[in-house]
Parts: structure tokens; sequence; C-alpha cells
């Protein structure tokens, strides 16, 4: 009895999510039972720089991509228009029983109309999650994708209920945990054991100066930020900078790891010699996995509008003001037992964020099945599902 999956996998976030699964399906394998998975990994190529895609790969030990769509960057339509024109030939050739989706990026969503259209069952690894925000465009990635799914995996109940008010039928809905967590949590050790100090050193951005000093244990603030809604807005951008650099970087050494989309605008928008000349910013170029964990692990808190990061943070147990009016990922919030806080990115809500999240303890906060073995709970459904058990 064989299982032909087929997984996706396009941009940053997709990697700490499918490595685990691809990892269960090779360990279901190798044990010998039926049935037998033929695995087909294919990148879209939405992400590839080194340091937003390659390094990925190697450090979490995902195989090559079997397949390559070399799609690159692009407006909305063109991501997603020429994804779904690469992507058809290759299902078409491959015919899988399955096409495995994660996440919500453009190649999630391309790849799951190519999936329905052709006729090949759908399964959705991180399903559910609504900010009932559809300015976001990860927003309507996740509901085209969750409403042409077979299989809804998702991480908490909350996600469970917005899939169940949406009309999903119970029967594809099955919470399994939070696969990322899988990959944090077993790559923990090895972040912990990076120096903080040669990470500043090594990944700052060349012709920028450094800012004199070490880096101290629970003594630095983290920022990332790249949503289209806090980096593409000039005046958004200009109130985060203001804020960052006078009122927070005079108080805490700040670290703040710069996705290729806000470096460019600050420069396109006048901001970058003010931030690049900031006593107190420590500007650095895009992290590896492990390199982001260790900083993760040693900040007082992190600013972000990464969705992951929220999640990362509340494992860690790092204090996290995240810089949106709302989240899909609400169990990552305080009033749900998490770290988070909602602060936008006004000066008033961000400076009380901040101040609240100062007072708080490190300590982490694990949802319920965010516990390093959800791979082998979506690769046990797909195992019964080829014994003709599902
Ligand atoms: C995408 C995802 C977002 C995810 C984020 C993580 C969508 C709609 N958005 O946003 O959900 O949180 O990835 O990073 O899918 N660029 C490079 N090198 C690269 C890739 C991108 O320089 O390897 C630059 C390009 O200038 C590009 C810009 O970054 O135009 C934005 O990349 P894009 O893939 O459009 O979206 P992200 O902002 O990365």
């Amino acid at each position: 009895m064989t299982l032909r999956i087929m997984s996706v996998v396009g941009a940053r976030p997709n990697f700490m999510k499918i490595a685990p699964f691809v990892e269960a399906v090779a360990e279901t394998n190798r044990a010998g039972v039926a049935p037998v998975f033929e695995h087909c990994l294919v990148h879209t190529g939405q992400h590839y720089d080194d340091a937003m895609s390659e390094s990925f790969f190697r450090t979490l030990g995902i195989p090559r991509p079997d397949v390559d769509l070399g799609i690159g960057s692009g407006t909305h339509a063109e991501q997603v228009g020429r994804t779904m024109i690469a992507f058809e030939p290759v299902v078409r050739r491959v015919r899988p029983d399955w096409i495995v989706v994660v996440g919500d990026v453009n190649a999630t969503c391309a790849c799951s109309v190519t999936a329905a259209k052709e006729h090949v069952r759908l399964a959705h690894i991180e399903a559910g999650l609504r900010s009932f925000d559809r300015g976001m465009p990860e927003e309507i990635n996740r509901i085209v994708t969750d409403s042409l799914a077979d299989l809804l995996f998702t991480t908490d109940a909350t996600a469970d209920a917005n899939l169940r008010a949406e009309g999903a039928p119970e029967a594809k809905i099955r919470r399994v945990g939070n696969i990322m967590i899988d990959s944090l949590l077993k790559h923990r050790p090895a972040a912990r054991n990076l120096n903080l100090d040669e990470i500043a050193a090594q990944r700052g951005i060349a012709g920028v100066a450094r800012p004199a000093g070490n880096l101290a244990e629970d003594g630095y603030a983290v920022v990332t930020l790249h949503r289209p809604s806090n980096v593409d807005d000039p005046a958004a951008l200009a109130r985060i900078v203001a804020f960052l650099a006078d009122e927070l970087a005079p108080k805490l050494p700040v670290v703040w790891t710069l996705h290729p989309r806000t470096r460019k605008r600050m420069e396109e928008f006048g901001l970058w010699r003010r931030v690049a000349g900031c006593e107190g910013l420590r500007l650095l170029d895009p992290l590896g996995y492990l390199e982001m964990m260790r900083l993760n692990l040693g900040a007082r808190l992190v600013l972000t509008d990464s969705g992951g990061l929220q999640e990362e943070c509340c494992v860690l147990g790092t204090p996290c003001v995240t810089l949106r009016p709302n989240t899909e990922r609400p169990v990552t919030l305080r009033e749900h037992g998490g770290v988070g806080e909602l602060a936008g990115n006004d000066p008033v809500s961000m400076r009380r964020a901040v101040d609240r999240a100062m007072t708080m303890d490190k300590r982490p906060r694990c949802p319920e099945l965010w516990d390093g073995h959800t791979a082998d709970r979506i690769v046990g459904v797909f195992a019964e599902l080829g014994r003709g058990e599902a």
C-alpha cells in the first residue's frame, strides 16, 4: 500500500513547519509499517535569498526540494498566478494522493487552489487561524485554503471553533497541536549554545556602526517587522521608528533584525539614516533559525508583527508586544494564558504595552498539544488513511 504525498513550501515561515512533517514521514517509512509514503517536496521559490530560504533548509535538515518553481517576488496576483501556472503541470505529472500545505503565505493559497482544481485531496497544517481582518493578505490565504481543504489540522480550540463557525464538517477538523513548536523544541538546545555577541557581530549590517558594549542576558529587546500595514505605510513606519529610536533604545538596547522588505521601505521613505545613525539600535541582517531563537531566549522582551514569533515567545516565555491591532493567534495573548499584548503601532499603546511587558517574569506558557509531537500525530492520520482506517 503506497500513499503519495506532495508537500509545499514557499516562504520563510513555512520551513520550520514542514521540517518535522518531512522527518516524521521518513521515520514512518524506516519503521517499515504500511502504508509506504512516497513523498515529493515542492518549493515555490517565493523566498529565494540564502538568508530567507537555503539557510533554513540546512539548519532544519530539510532535504533538497524535488521541484523548485523559482517564482520569486512580485505583486500578490503575480506571485499567486505564477505559482498556479508552474504548479499545475507538476501536480499532473506526479498525481499525488494528497497535497499538504502549511501556514498562510501566497504559496499556500496558490497551491491549494491548484490542488482543488486538479481534484487532488488537500490537507492544511495550521488551519482555522483567523484575524478577522481581510486587510491582511494572509487572512485571504487562510480563508481560501481552509474552504478548499479536505483535512484541517489545527493548533488549538479557537481554530476548531472558527472552522465550525464557517461550516467546516467535523470530520475534517483534527486538532494536532502546533507543528512549528516541534522544530522549536528540537533545536532549542543547539540555539542555547550560541553566543549572543558573536551573532550580533557576525550579522551586523555592513556599513552601519555598531553600538558599543555587549548584549546582556535578559537585558535587551528584539524587534522584527515586515507586515505591509506597518512597513508599507510611511506614517506608520515613521511612528514605530520614532518610538524605538527615541523612547525604547535610550532605556534598553534594541536589536532589530531587518526583513528585506522593511529595509527597502526605510530607504524609500527617507528613514534609513535615522535608524542607521541611532545609538542603542543594533541593526542586523535576517538571522538564521537558531540565531533568532538564541536572541529570543536571551531577550527581556520581543516587539514583533510576526505570527510565528508570537507563538515562539509563548513557549520560550519571552514577554511579547505584538505590533498589530489584532492577531489570528489569540492563545498567545496574556488574557488567554500567553505572554503577548496587542499594541498596534500608535505610541501610547506601544508605550503602555512595553511598560507592562517589562514587569512580567520570563516563564514559558505552553498551550495544550504544543509538545513537540504534532508531526507524529499528523503522519498518524495519513497512515490511517493509507490503511483505509480513517
Ligand atoms: C511573506 C508572507 C508573510 C510572511 C513573510 C515572512 C505572503 C502574503 N506574505 O511576506 O505572510 O510572514 O513572508 O517573511 O505570502 N525579498 C528578498 N528576498 C527574498 C524574499 C523577499 O529580498 O528571499 C524581498 C523582496 O523585495 C520582496 C519583499 O522582500 O518584494 C517581500 O517578499 P514577499 O514574498 O512578497 O512577502 P513578505 O513580506 O516576505
